[in-house]
């Protein structure tokens, strides 16, 4: 995705629950902050708020079964999660509070395009409740990620961040609060570089190209 797309990003996101994330890029789009497209919605959760705010949306939202495994999808059921995803012509899948790891059906379908938000700065505090392991662990500043997917849990390429400060006081979820704000504007920021190819990925760095005009001026004659 290294260059201008010339038509809005088609996103396929995957949630697990609140879908706080998947509103904010809801949001955005709506607003055409966003040159994005959410063409699908999948859940491992048929109750999960987030399929909710995707019907709101008009965006189609599809539950699939998790047959009782916790941390991963059954083979055909991520076979399943692809039909859908490529059914729906998604260019980028977006993990947004998806609580289970990925394996090689999604990985292979989709190389290089599927990202994921973190709340802490990787790779301090991968896994589960980050902003509890932040605090307990005494760090005074925490945030957020999105990177890559891979196949280990939070390890992939790191796209962008944003740093909060821990404050005297803060609790798990005060802490949670506050990094979901940066969430969700760190989200939206990413996506707006792959939606104008800006994002370059060589080895486990990423580099945010700069916007075209801006290479213009670089390459005019002074
Ligand atoms: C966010 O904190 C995200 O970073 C983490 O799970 C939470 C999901 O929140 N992976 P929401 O469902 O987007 O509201």
């Amino acid at each position: 995705m290294g260059h201008p797309l010339g038509h809005p990003l088609r996103l396929g996101v995957l949630a697990s629950g609140r879908g706080s994330n998947l509103q904010s890029i809801l949001d955005a789009v709506a607003s055409g902050r966003l040159a994005a497209q959410v063409r699908v919605v999948v859940s491992d959760q048929a109750d999960a708020e987030a399929l909710v705010r995707a019907r709101r949306a008009g965006v189609p939202a599809v539950a699939v079964s998790t047959d009782g495994l916790r941390t991963r999808l059954e083979a055909a059921t991520e076979a399943e999660v692809v039909r859908v995803l490529r059914a729906h012509e998604v260019e980028l899948v977006v993990l947004a509070g998806f609580m289970r790891v990925l394996h090689a059906p999604l990985l292979e379908a989709f190389p290089d395009a599927i990202i994921n938000i973190h709340p802490s700065l990787l790779p301090a505090f991968p896994g589960l409740d980050a902003q509890r392991q932040a605090l307990e662990h005494g760090v005074k500043i925490t945030g957020c990620t999105v990177h890559f997917v891979d196949a280990g849990v939070d390890q992939g390429p790191i796209i962008g961040q944003r740093p909060v400060p821990i404050v005297d006081g803060d609790t798990r979820d005060s802490l949670a609060d506050r990094i979901l704000i940066e969430e969700h504007h760190l989200l939206v920021e990413v996506l707006d570089h792959f939606a104008a190819g800006r994002v370059r990925r060589a080895g486990r760095r990423v580099r945010i190209a700069p916007p075209a005009a801006a290479l213009d001026r670089e390459l005019e004659p002074r």
